[in-house]
């Protein structure tokens, strides 16, 4: 393991921490030490005592830092890809007519089916390690295009073997109720029975959290309620694909079971929001999905200015939103979604630390993981500002450095 280290010359440090103040608790001219895989002191780098005036220090230089980001919702572990789907959207087809005509998740499911898990898990590394070289340190990952027992587990296998030798933390969520699969399609109570005697038992070895597509023509409030229900009994939490393409009630579901989160939540109204301020189910928003939808974005600013914990994800899929890019993602909430990049930036960090029930991270605190991003930029601003440049210079995750070219074992080499 390291050696104690002190990162210094950090221009602006969002360390997310209320006591600091501000949305974001931003910090000028600070340093951060770092013992083993936790931060140990956190504050104005003219403050900095004894011990950590003398251990190793690397200097920034300028940069802004801010916590590893979290992205507490993708698809990550799949075969194949929907660029033809992608480019007949473009041409004006809508997500939905192309999924009544066998399209959309279900080509997807054929597609997985047909691929051996050596396949899937090489995929998802490289997705992981994109991810991780834009400075995604922590993951939750759904299973979904199996749609049948061994598969979906399969899939939440492949999510580990792919996580496990990367410096990344994976929470993996069962969604076997993704869709009804073509064979159920007549008879489609017996997948719910199946969903809830076979396949929910199979996978909640696998699994934190068990999520349902609640979404008009997909599974209905009752149907979900029914697989929350034999998913808690498994000692599963529960996330819901809530108000995407329609409003069905599936964000009051999630806050009437107390589920850690609804997620999408594009046509989420200021009812839902207080029922999910109430019940301290966090809002998921992944503004990645409406981009390429070129669908209105989730009333962000509405959910936060009601109370709601907001977190920023990628939805990483093949249909809606093959994006791995939390910088994106950011950018996209405050262009697009009207956060400010305040509120996206904690949103992107502490918010989706927070959906996942991992206190530790997403903040820069003593006591906290130590999972942070350096920027090669002057403030956390310019993640938005400046969008889809590559604006992460260091990743570093349990104290370790974990990607990029800047911190912690080269920093002394810095030449601008
Ligand atoms: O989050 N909404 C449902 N699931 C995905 C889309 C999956 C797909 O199209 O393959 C989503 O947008
Ligand atoms: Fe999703």
């Amino acid at each position: 393991m390291t050696e104690p280290y002190v990162i210094v010359g950090i221009g602006e440090l969002v360390t997310n921490d209320p006591d600091r103040g501000g949305t974001a608790g931003v910090l000028a001219d600070a340093a951060v030490a770092v013992d083993g895989d936790t931060i140990s002191w956190v504050g104005p780098a003219g403050d900095l005592t004894q011990p950590w005036s003398e251990v190793r220090r690397v200097d920034l230089g300028g940069r802004a830092m801010l916590p590893g980001f979290v992205d507490a919702h993708t698809h990550l572990v799949f075969a194949g890809d929907r660029s033809d789907e992608f480019t007949r959207r473009m041409a004006g087809e809508s997500y939905r007519e192309i999924a009544a005509a066998g399209g959309g998740i279900l080509a997807t499911v054929a597609a997985t089916r047909r691929a051996d898990v050596d396949e899937l898990v090489g995929s998802a590394r490289r997705r992981l390690q994109r991810m991780l070289a834009t400075g995604t340190t922590t993951i939750e990952v759904k299973s979904g295009y199996g749609l049948d027992t061994t598969t979906e587990v399969e899939m939440l296998v492949a999510a580990a073997a792919a996580a496990a030798t990367l410096p990344m933390t994976l929470r993996r969520t069962f969604l076997g109720a993704h869709s009804v699969p073509p064979e159920f399609r007549s008879r489609r109570h017996d997948y719910v029975d199946l969903l809830v005697e076979e396949m929910l038992p199979a996978a909640a070895p696998h699994a934190d959290y068990c999520d349902v597509f609640v979404e008009d023509g997909v599974f209905d409030v009752d149907e979900a309620r029914r697989i929350f229900a034999a998913a808690a009994e498994h000692g599963l939490g529960a996330r819901v694909h809530a108000e995407q393409l329609t409003h069905r009630g599936g964000a009051a579901l999630a806050a009437d079971i107390g589920a850690a989160s609804a997620d999408h939540l594009d046509h989420a109204t200021a009812d839902d929001a207080d029922r999910m301020a109430e019940a301290g189910t966090a809002a998921v928003l992944v503004p990645g999905a409406s981009f390429q939808l070129r669908s209105p974005q989730a009333p962000g600013p509405m959910l936060w200015d009601r109370g709601v914990t907001v977190a920023l994800a990628t939805d990483c899929n093949p249909g809606t939103s093959y994006v791995e890019s939390m910088p994106f993602v950011v950018a996209l909430g405050v262009v697009q979604m009207g956060l400010t990049a305040e509120q996206a930036v904690w949103a992107a960090t502490r918010g989706g630390a927070l959906s996942l029930g991992l206190g530790d991270r997403g903040w820069v605190t003593p006591g906290a993981r130590a999972d942070l991003v350096a920027l090669d930029a002057p403030s956390y601003r310019h993640l938005a500002y400046r969008p889809a440049s590559d604006l992460v210079a260091g990743v570093i995750s349990g104290g370790e450095m974990a990607a990029g070219h800047a911190l912690p074992s080269d920093a002394d080499e810095e030449t601008e």
